[in-house]
């Protein structure tokens, strides 16, 4: 299953409502572009790929209804102000803006699906080489741990199939290697506050067999002093051209831990997560969300009820950060879809030598 695709009577986008799980997998449908916008400002897709993706198909639903340039223009600025971390957003953007242009009217709502689509398609396989080149890292760790025992990963957020199109960043290295038929155990961070860890991750790797647990945000340093983590693999939302990785909030503090630990710390990135434009993280823009995220939770109760519970007292006031920036020291080696390099500027133009310049 994907995330996303164009339902049968080609008008309508349709996506798993991601909102809704683990709990019941629900298909919501998208009709227009302020849809579109709301599913990507609300979590219901989220994900840097996913949030391109969906970006995509939502200026082709804003062309079926006005196919002129005053609207396309007025479609990327909504779909693009709906959130600011992921540089995915703008790259996908950029990318229909270009085809589009070139398109007469009437040909706009044909070039604006069959451009979603095209990207769709190259966001999957993009992701499973990213697999195949990631696998080769974890089943090396498994021999070098030179016995029977599964290797040990620790993953945070989600960046599996449900954050991407399909197969996932850091997840794809993951299911290729099980797949391979190497052991694995994957420890999942919980990730506060949308606990993406512990309702999407998890949910992820038992649908695929994969052998899981759960831990709470603080957890992971102390299973590294332990020895009972082997390696690190965590998704990004955009990456420097210097290598600098803006991820989910409380990646940074595990990539210190790791780096305490000799633990290797490894993200992986699709290309179109690479912001050319800027060296250094910290011109990166982070995301605040809702204080809401932070004061309450939700869950669902034994009798299948959803129900949001406060946490903090009432008028204590509450900070949402969502991302934070590890900086290239901290990142053993980046794994995109044309292989493993140093997080650098060097590492990533010797993949990418086109970006040379
Ligand atoms: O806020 P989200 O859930 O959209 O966060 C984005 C992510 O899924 C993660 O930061 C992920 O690790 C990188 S995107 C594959």
């Amino acid at each position: 299953m994907r995330t996303i695709w164009l339902a049968r009577d080609g008008r309508t986008v349709e996506i798993i409502d991601q909102t809704q799980l683990p709990h019941e997998l629900v298909i919501a449908r998208l009709k227009t572009v302020a849809d579109a916008a709301c599913a990507i400002s609300t979590m219901q897709v989220r994900g840097a790929p996913l949030i391109g993706a969906t970006a995509c198909y939502g200026v082709a639903l804003a062309v079926a209804e006005d196919p002129s340039d005053a609207g396309l223009e007025a479609a990327i600025s909504q779909l693009a102000a709906t959130r600011p971390t992921a540089v995915n957003l703008r790259w996908a953007l950029s990318q229909m803006r270009r085809a589009l242009r070139e398109a007469p009217e009437r040909r706009r709502l044909a070039a604006a699906l069959h451009q979603a689509g095209d990207i769709a398609e190259a966001d999957v396989a993009i992701n499973r080489a990213i697999g195949e080149h990631g696998a080769s890292v974890i089943a090396e760790a498994w021999r070098r741990k030179g016995d029977e025992r599964p290797l040990n990963v620790l993953t945070h957020c989600n960046a599996g199939w449900l954050a991407t199109v399909d197969h996932g960043t850091a997840l794809a290295p993951v299911y290729r290697a099980y797949d391979d038929g190497v052991p694995i155990h994957v420890w999942v961070d919980e990730t506060r506050p949308r606990n993406q860890g512990a309702s999407l991750t998890a949910w992820e790797l038992g649908q695929h067999g994969v052998t899981h647990t759960v831990i709470v945000d603080n957890a992971g340093g102390h299973l590294m002093t332990q020895g009972l983590v082997d390696l690190c693999i965590v998704g990004t939302d955009r990456t420097t051209a210097g290598g600098d990785v803006a991820n989910k909030i409380g990646t940074y503090l595990k990539a210190l831990a790791a780096r305490d630990n000799d633990v290797p710390f490894y993200v992986a990135l699709p290309s179109p997560t690479i912001d050319w434009q800027i060296e250094s993280g910290a011109e990166i823009p982070i995301e605040r969300r809702h204080e809401r995220e932070v004061t309450h939770i939700e869950g669902w109760t034994e009798e299948g009820r959803r129900v949001a519970v406060r946490l903090t007292p009432q008028g204590s006031p509450a900070a949402n950060y969502a991302f934070d920036v590890t900086p290239a020291r901290l990142v053993t080696a980046l794994i995109t879809e044309r292989g493993i390099c140093p997080a650098s500027r060097e590492g990533l133009l010797a993949l990418f030598p086109e970006r040379a310049g």
